[in-house]
């Protein structure tokens, strides 16, 4: 639902001479074809007495969801108001590829909104995201899902009010998938999900190649943004009542390496500090390879930078890291871990694992285990390897039997939950600051929101909290999240 503010560009459609020629740069052409699917939305209106609605729902990471948010500006720049997946006019699904799953289930969602679109064949379906980059993919939904009125990709999300536009004037599918671009389009309108907090691109693309991963493939070379559109964007977002931004990129450590003026990912963290106003940054995700010490020092004397470090570690064996082309061993992981935690005592720690990789024995799987219980993390995403066609380890020989993968992954998921409720309730009777995010799912007298290193707190308190940053006294750890009262 897009309950929140939004982050816009003081550019009038109205101004827009519609019946001229669409200008050739970006994003002028964009508010040009803004203003074009205006005026279709305007004779929708006349004909059926209200605004037609849009519908974006993400499948993937938080990239992923952060480009939801600016597909979702652009549909209501134009003029769509908004529903839910089964009431829609224009459905959009961005798509996640990074594990088989999150393929199979696009596809029983598109197959429903299929069904829906049989009997309202007005009805508009789109797919865009990581999995269309996949020429299969794409060519599935071509001879399977024929009702799906447009595609397109990662690359090229910044054109849908164009390819909307075409779709409106066309009865056949518009597909548009481009396989790399070294542009970076600024200043598209943009539906927040939260008015008090945002993610923030500061690079696009990966260049890291790990050898079970698809994102290097979906998502094109790495690219960063320039340093001042990530400020000006920032202050923008903090002049709008934003408190909180997360960084995003693959891999922010390498951030800036290779623009004109290169800089780090450190530097950029102490310019984003500055900002006046901004109360917390987050930032997403630190590849260990790239993790420098002017980082740790950067957050270690920072006000602002959350004391939370999620630092994927996927195995803890080296020769499987090795394998994984990670380009880090099992002894050097540890030594930043224990670094980071010398520097920053109060960090939260959190990674990513993945079990079952080809040629994974009960050695390498007992070595992971043991890492998470000397790191201590707060909490870990643990995935099944899953084969990503395409991918150097897609090929490799002496893939691990589903049995032997299931085993280790129960295993793996106890040691990790023993790890959380162990390490994440440390600041049990701390009274701390807590941004209040929402009203709790299950209890409406409860708001629910999050300390600074990330950890969840449930507390009494009314709505009106919300987006406010307050001070809680940490009453119960209940395992992953703590229960707590106002002071
Ligand atoms: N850029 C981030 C991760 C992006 S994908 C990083 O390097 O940390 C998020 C997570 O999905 C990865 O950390 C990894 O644990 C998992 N993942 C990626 N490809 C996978 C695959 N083929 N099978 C299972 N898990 C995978
Ligand atoms: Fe995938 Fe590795 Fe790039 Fe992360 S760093 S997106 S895991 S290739
Ligand atoms: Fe998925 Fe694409 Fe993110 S594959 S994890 S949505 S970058």
């Amino acid at each position: 639902m897009y309950n929140g503010a939004s982050h816009d560009n003081e550019i009038d459609l109205d101004k827009i001479e519609i019946a001229a020629e669409p200008p050739i740069e970006e994003p002028a052409r964009q508010y040009h074809f803004m203003a074009r699917c205006q005026e279709w939305v305007r004779a929708f209106e006349q004909k059926k007495g209200r605004r037609p609605t849009a519908c974006t729902q993400t499948f993937g990471c938080q990239m992923n969801a952060h480009d939801s948010e600016k597909l979702a500006g652009i549909l209501r720049s134009a003029g769509f108001g908004e529903a839910g997946e089964e009431a829609a006019d224009f459905l959009l699904f961005n798509t996640c590829t990074v594990r088989e799953n999150a393929n199979q289930r696009l596809y029983g969602r598109l197959g429903q909104a299929g069904a829906r679109k049989k009997k309202d064949p007005e009805r508009m379906i789109a797919v865009c995201g990581c999995m269309m980059q996949e020429a299969e993919e794409v060519a599935k939904i071509k001879a399977s899902y024929p009702f799906v009125d447009l595609v397109f990709g990662t690359h090229n999300i910044y054109r849908l009010a164009e390819l909307l536009y075409q779709c409106l004037n066309s009865r056949r599918m518009v597909v548009e998938v481009w396989e790399d671009t070294d542009q970076v389009v600024e200043d598209l309108p943009s539906e927040r999900k939260y008015p008090f907090k945002s993610g923030v691109n500061i690079m696009f693309g990966c260049n890291n190649f790990c050898s079970y991963c698809i994102v290097p493939y979906v998502r094109g070379r790495e690219r960063s943004r320039d340093p001042e559109e990530i400020i000006r964007e920032i202050q923008g977002l903090v002049a709008d009542g934003v408190v909180e931004v997360m960084l995003l990129g693959q891999n922010v450590n390498s951030y800036g390496k290779t623009l004109a003026h290169p800089i780090s990912f450190a530097q950029l963290l102490e310019q984003v500090e500055k900002i006046p106003g901004l109360e917390r940054i987050r930032f997403m995700t630190s590849h260990p390879k790239d993790l420098s010490d002017e980082l740790i020092h950067v957050m270690a004397r920072s006000k602002k930078i959350c004391p939370h470090l999620h630092l994927p570690l996927q195995s803890g064996s080296s020769k499987v890291l090795e394998r994984m082309n990670r380009r880090y061993t099992k002894e050097r992981y540890l030594e930043l871990a224990f670094k980071i935690k010398e520097a920053i005592p109060q960090i939260s720690l959190t990674t990513d694992i993945i079990v079952g990789f080809p040629g994974e024995t009960e050695e390498d799987f007992l070595e992971t285990i043991d890492v998470i219980e000397q790191v201590g993390f707060d909490s870990a995403f643990t995935f099944i390897y899953s084969k990503r066609t395409g991918t150097p380890a897609a090929s490799m020989e002496d893939q691990v039997p589903p049995d032997v993968v299931k085993d280790r992954f129960d295993r793996l998921l106890k040691v990790v939950q023993a790890s959380g409720s162990k390490n994440s309730g440390r600041q049990l009777g701390q009274t701390e600051k807590v941004l209040v995010e929402e009203i709790n799912d299950h209890d409406p007298t409860l708001m629910t929101g999050r300390l600074s290193n990330n950890t969840i707190v449930h507390f009494p308190g009314d709505p009106s909290l919300i987006g406010k940053i307050v001070h809680v006294h940490l009453d119960a750890f209940k395992g992953f999240y703590y229960m707590g009262s106002l002071m």
